[in-house]
């Protein structure tokens, strides 16, 4: 006899993984990392760490949520940390989820949303984007229901790269009920202009006591090997419940340490999110050039609509793009793997990977 499993396994979807091949020498466009590798202060203070490691890390996580709490203006006990913002998201789905209940959120977002309904029997109401790939703020209000717990706003969205203005995410808050927890994931927010700046976020939590916003390192930090993320919260209730479903030795030494010392170093960041931008808009000039479609990016990625065939054409059009690419030695992901059939994820690489991808791509488009 096999092993018998919860029945929730067989429902969870697994994450889809770029890879499976040599990825020597390949550009890597597929999973919105930062293509600058840690400042050498931040590599040394994991190392310093690194000689430590006998010792379990520090439970109470003191200086990094320190650290967050100086730079942000939010008490250290409203502060969840976890092994990526992943973690603090399914934690929060632990928390607050179970059958009955509901979670709310746009579709396509970012890929692990589907996760937390699986994992937890609650029921999942999947809003569709606008015409733009934007969130439809008024039609996600209008789903929510006295059994909504959760409500997911991806601002700017995975994969649409798409940001709503603060004042509207603000209106939108004035119509969800207090007890509905609304996470904002925030995980690209540095990296957009409609946002401004990643402080003014901050500011509604005074207001909205339900309202998280969901950050991570793994972005414009360029730690996303480390897996660190964080949570900043209306209230400590939110971080008291999602540490209490974890272990409670989530984030490493070396990553602790790591975030700590690159949150000192903002004007590296500065850098890296100016490069970042610049290189995005050169980017989607180049896309443009081709005479594709690309949504209006407010991250570190574009999402470009492939040319229109017939509907029962679109998934062998886009697989045969993706692998034309990765023949050409760079690695996208497939719109159909995140919810948007007939598009392409792309990352925004260095410079001269981001010409590796417009030449294949300019081959590829010609061709067909
Ligand atoms: C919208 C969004 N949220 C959260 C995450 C998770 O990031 P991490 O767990 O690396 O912090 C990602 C990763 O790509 C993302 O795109």
């Amino acid at each position: 006899m096999p092993i018998e499993f919860a029945e929730r396994i067989r429902r969870i979807p697994s994450y889809p993984v770029a890879g499976g091949y040599d990825l020597d020498g390949m550009a890597l466009l597929a999973s919105n990392e930062s293509p600058f590798g840690p400042a050498p202060a931040v590599a040394e203070a994991a190392v310093r760490a690194l000689h430590g490691a006998n010792r379990y890390p520090d439970p109470s996580y003191a200086p990094l949520r320190g650290g967050l709490a100086d730079r942000y203006g939010v008490p250290p006990e409203r502060i969840a940390l976890g092994a990526g913002s992943c973690d603090i998201l399914l934690a929060a789905g632990e928390a607050l989820l179970e059958p009955g209940a509901e979670l709310v959120y746009a579709w396509p977002a970012f890929s692990v949303y589907p996760h937390l309904a699986a994992a937890s029997g609650a029921r999942a109401i999947e809003v569709p984007l606008d015409a733009d790939a934007r969130h439809d703020l008024d039609r996600i209000a209008t789903e929510v229901t006295v059994a909504t717990r959760l409500v997911l706003v991806c601002n700017p969205n995975n994969p649409t790269s798409t940001a709503l203005p603060l004042e509207a995410v603000e209106r939108f808050l004035a119509h969800i009920p207090e007890h509905v927890c609304v996470i904002l994931d925030e995980a690209y927010c540095e990296l957009s202009l409609t946002l401004g700046d990643p402080f003014a976020s901050v500011e509604l939590l005074r207001r909205w006591p339900n309202l998280v916003l969901l950050r991570s390192f793994s972005k414009v930090y360029g730690l996303a090997g480390l897996r660190v993320g964080y949570a900043l919260a209306g209230t400590d209730a939110f971080r008291t419940a999602v540490d209490q479903v974890r272990q409670p030795f989530y984030l490493t030494s070396a990553a602790q340490a790591a975030a700590v010392e690159a949150l000192r170093h903002q004007d590296e960041v500065e850098r890296r999110v100016v490069a970042t931008i610049a290189a995005r808009s050169t980017l989607v000039d180049g896309v443009r050039e081709l005479g594709l479609w690309v949504a209006a990016s407010d991250a570190n990625f574009l999402w470009v609509a492939l040319p229109s065939v017939d509907a029962d054409e679109v998934a062998d059009a886009e697989a045969a793009v993706v692998a034309g690419l990765r023949d050409r030695g760079v690695l996208v992901r497939a719109g159909a793997a995140l919810g948007g059939p007939g598009h392409l994820r792309v990352t925004v690489g260095t410079d001269g990977e981001n010409r590796r991808f417009l030449d294949a791509l300019a081959q590829l488009v010609d061709r067909r």
